[in-house]
C-alpha cells in the first residue's frame, strides 16, 4: 500500500491528505509553519471546509503530521508538493516555496520515489526548476532514480472535500511513463471504482491545462458580470432570466453564471496574473484574460456608484458591508471583494461596519459586528456582498433599524417584492429598475 506525504498543507493539501486518509491511505503532512502542524497534531484544524473536521476524525488513524521535512520524505512512496504559488507585487509567480519544498524532497530522498506536482505552476517548471532542484540536492537522476509528474488541482473552496472525493477529471502529466503509471494506479485505488476520465499528458499540458481552466472560469464569471451591468439599465431585464436563458445552451452549460460584484479568492487572481505575465514574456497578449481582470477589478467602484446614485454622497453615511469572504462556506478572505468594496467606501469618507459569518480577518478600520442585525442597525445603506445561507433568511423588519432603509443586494438573494412592501429602497445588481 502506498504511503503519501503531502509537503504543504493548506486548503489543497490538508484537503487531499484527509480525502486520502480517509480511503484508507495511510498519509504523512509535512509543513514548515510549525504552529499548523502543532495544531494538526492536536486534532485542531487549520482551515474551514464544510465536512472536513467530521472526515478528519474518521481519518486519524491513517493521518499523521511532522515538521520534519526528511521524515516524510523517508515515509513516504509519493511526494505531493502543495504548497502555495503566491503572486509577486508584479504579478508574476512566487515559486520560492516550490523550490524550497523541492529542495527538502531532494535532500531527503533515500530509494525511488515519486514526486507530485500539485502546486499550481506556469507550464516548464516541473520539468525545469522543480527537477533541477531535486536532482542537485538528491545527487540523483529524474526518471531513474525517482519520478515526477504534474497533477493540478480543481477543488474549489467551499467544496474542496466533495471535489477531492469526485473529481471531475484527475489530470496526469508525466516526465515518464513509470511516473504516470505509479500516480494513475494512486489515483485508481483513491477513486475504488467511481469513473472519471484520466487524461495522461505531457506536465506542460497538464501545468497550462490548470491555468486555462481558471482563466476560462473566470471569464465565465465576468460575461455574467458584465451582463449584470447591462441588465440594470434595462427595466424588466434580469440577470438570472437571461443567464438560465443561456446556460440551456448545451455549448455555455448552466454553470458559473451567478453574477455579483466581483469574484475573489486565492485562485482566480494570482492565476490570472501570472498567466498574463507568462504570455508576455512569450510574446504573446492574452488581451480576454487581460480584460477579465480589468473588469473584475471594477466592481466595486460599479457598486459604489450605485450606492452614490441611491443615497448621494457617501461622507459621514454609516455602511453596512454583509460577507466579507470571497464566496460562502469558507473562511477566506484572500482576494476578496469585499474588501476592495470597503477600501473604496473609506476612501469615500463613509463610515463602514462588517458581519461575516466565518471570516479569518476583517478589512482594517471597520467596525465588526456579531450579527447582521448588530450590522445592518443605524446604518444608512447595507451592502449584501456574499450570499450566506444565513442572509437569504434576513427579513424586510431586519432593516426597519437602519436610519433609512436602502440596501443593495449583489447576489439577488432578497426578495424585493417583500422589501418594498414595507417601504424599503431594495436594489439588486442585475436587476433593471
Ligand atoms: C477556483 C476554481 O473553481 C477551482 O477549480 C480552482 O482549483 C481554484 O479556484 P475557488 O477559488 O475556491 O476555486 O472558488 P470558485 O467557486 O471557483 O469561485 C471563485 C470566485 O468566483 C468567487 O469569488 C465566487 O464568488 C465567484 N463566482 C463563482 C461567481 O461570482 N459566480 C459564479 O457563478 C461562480
Amino acid at each position: 500500500m502506498n504511503k503519501i506525504a503531502f509537503f504543504g498543507l493548506g486548503y489543497v493539501g490538508l484537503t487531499t491528505a484527509v480525502a486520502m486518509a480517509s480511503r484508507g491511505f495511510k498519509v504523512i503532512g509535512y509543513d514548515v509553519d510549525k504552529a499548523k502542524v502543532a495544531s494538526l497534531k492536536a486534532g485542531k484544524l487549520t482551515v474551514y471546509e464544510p465536512g472536513l473536521s467530521e472526515t478528519f476524525k474518521e481519518a486519524l488513524k491513517n493521518i499523521r503530521f511532522t515538521s520534519e521535512a526528511n521524515e516524510a520524505v523517508n515515509e513516504a512512496d509519493t511526494i505531493f508538493i502543495t504548497v502555495g504559488t503566491p503572486s509577486k507585487p508584479d504579478g508574476s509567480i512566487d515559486l520560492s516555496n516550490v523550490i524550497f519544498a523541492s529542495r527538502q524532497i531532494g535532500e531527503g530522498l533515500d530509494g525511488y520515489k515519486l514526486v507530485v506536482v500539485k502546486s499550481t505552476v506556469l507550464p516548464g517548471t516541473t520539468m525545469g526548476v522543480v527537477r533541477r532542484e531535486i536532482e542537485s540536492a538528491s545527487n540523483k537522476k529524474c526518471c531513474r532514480d525517482f519520478g515526477l509528474a504534474v497533477n493540478p488541482e480543481f477543488l474549489r473552496e467551499g467544496s474542496a472535500l466533495e471535489d477531492t472525493l469526485k473529481p471531475d477529471r484527475i489530470i496526469i502529466g508525466e516526465a515518464d511513463k513509470a511516473s504516470g503509471d505509479q500516480l494513475e494506479e494512486l489515483w485508481r485505488g483513491f477513486l475504488n471504482g467511481y469513473e472519471v476520465p484520466i487524461v495522461r499528458t505531457t506536465p506542460e499540458n497538464a501545468e497550462l491545462i490548470k491555468y486555462a481552466n481558471n482563466a476560462f472560469l473566470a471569464i465565465k464569471v465576468t460575461f455574467a458580470n458584465m451582463f449584470a451591468r447591462l441588465c440594470m439599465k434595462i427595466p424588466g431585464a434580469d440577470i438570472d432570466t437571461v443567464m438560465k436563458g443561456i446556460g440551456l445552451d448545451k455549448r455555455i452549460g448552466p454553470y458559473f453564471l451567478n453574477a455579483g460584484m466581483s469574484w475573489g479568492g486565492s485562485c482566480f487572481p494570482k492565476d490570472l496574473k501570472a498567466i498574463v505575465k507568462f504570455a508576455q514574456e512569450k510574446g504573446v497578449r492574452l488581451g480576454l484574460v487581460e480584460e477579465a481582470l480589468r473588469i473584475n477589478s471594477k466592481g466595486p467602484e460599479d457598486v459604489v456608484q450605485i450606492a452614490e446614485s441611491l443615497i448621494g454622497s457617501l461622507k459621514a453615511k454609516v455602511v453596512c458591508v454583509l460577507g466579507v469572504t470571497f464566496k460562502p462556506d469558507t473562511d477566506d478572505v484572500r482576494e476578496s471583494p469585499s474588501f476592495y468594496l470597503v477600501d473604496e467606501l473609506k476612501a469615500r469618507g463613509a463610515k463602514v461596519k462588517c458581519y461575516d459569518p466565518k471570516a479569518s480577518a476583517f478589512p482594517s478600520g471597520c467596525e465588526i459586528n456579531k450579527s447582521p442585525k448588530e450590522c445592518i442597525n443605524g446604518s444608512d445603506l447595507v451592502i449584501l456582498v456574499t450570499e450566506w445561507n444565513e442572509f437569504k433568511y434576513l427579513n424586510p423588519e431586519d432593516f426597519l433599524s437602519m436610519k433609512s432603509p436602502v440596501v443593495i443586494d449583489t447576489r439577488r438573494i432578497l426578495n424585493k417584492r417583500a422589501f418594498e412592501e414595507k417601504g424599503i429602497k431594495l436594489v439588486q445588481l442585475g436587476v433593471g429598475v
